[in-house]
């Protein structure tokens, strides 16, 4: 449903707060708020959505075991909940935020979605602060696979940028298992952010560009845990 009048008014005053306090979790509380009081449904996308990166992600999630994947800063992207619906082996997937408007968006669509494929599949919502992953449980090297689109994006427009950007990364890095990835997707040019990841993350950094839709150019980050680090 496409809001209209004073919805898409509010909708549009939100995004617009938005702009200038992206770290700020309740400028994304207001806006997945705004957007559910507008009558939107459906998955709102940072980027792109789950069918761009969905023939990368399946095959990293092949066994041993059920894989462990966390999405930092899910907002109400169909990201997790497309892997934990279309993923051929056992997946446990935890989607974590820090607005809880916007879990409450996406457990409204998780209620709508079909099965997952696998049996032993499972899916979590989880509210959250991506800086500091041990408050919310995650054990040291207990995931597989954690993903962040435009996640640390966000956090690296606000002032204090690059230290809190670097505490999400160092926690994931925290909660990685040996040889686990850490896969960033992103519209920040190569030069930037590989620095930044190879100074906090202190592990090998690989970079692919995913496309150029609308003229920009994104790109997918991977920090590989290493195995014995
Ligand atoms: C740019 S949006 C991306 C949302 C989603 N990943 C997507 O692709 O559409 C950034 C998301 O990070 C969340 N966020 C910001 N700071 C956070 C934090 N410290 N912990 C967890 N989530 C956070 C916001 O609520 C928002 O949903």
């Amino acid at each position: 449903m496409v809001p209209r009048g004073g919805a898409a008014r509010q909708l549009c005053s939100a995004a617009g707060d938005l702009l200038g306090a992206m770290e700020q979790p309740s400028a994304w509380d207001r806006f997945y708020a705004q957007r559910e009081h507008a009558g939107a449904v459906g998955h709102f996308e940072w980027f792109f959505g789950y069918e761009a990166v969905a023939g990368l992600l399946l095959p990293l999630l092949q066994g041993p075991g059920a894989a462990r994947v966390l999405d930092v800063g899910c907002g109400t992207s169909a990201l997790g909940l497309g892997l934990y619906r279309d993923c051929p082996h056992p997946v446990h997937v935890c989607c974590l935020d820090a607005a809880p408007a916007a879990l409450a968006a996406l457990q409204r669509l998780l209620c709508m979605a079909p099965p997952p494929r696998h049996p032993r599949s499972h899916v979590r919502l989880c509210l959250g602060d991506a800086t500091d992953l041990a408050r919310g449980g995650f054990a040291p090297a207990s995931l597989r696979l954690i993903l962040d689109k435009g996640t640390c994006d966000a956090l690296l427009r606000c002032p204090a940028g690059p230290g809190r950007a670097g505490r999400l990364v160092a926690e994931c890095l925290r909660a990685l298992q040996p040889g686990g990835r850490l896969l960033q997707f992103s519209d920040e040019d190569p030069d930037a952010r590989v620095p930044f990841l190879e100074r906090v993350g202190m592990a090998g950094v690989s970079v692919q560009e995913l496309g150029v839709p609308g003229g920009v150019p994104y790109y997918v980050y991977t920090v590989e845990k290493p195995v014995g680090g």
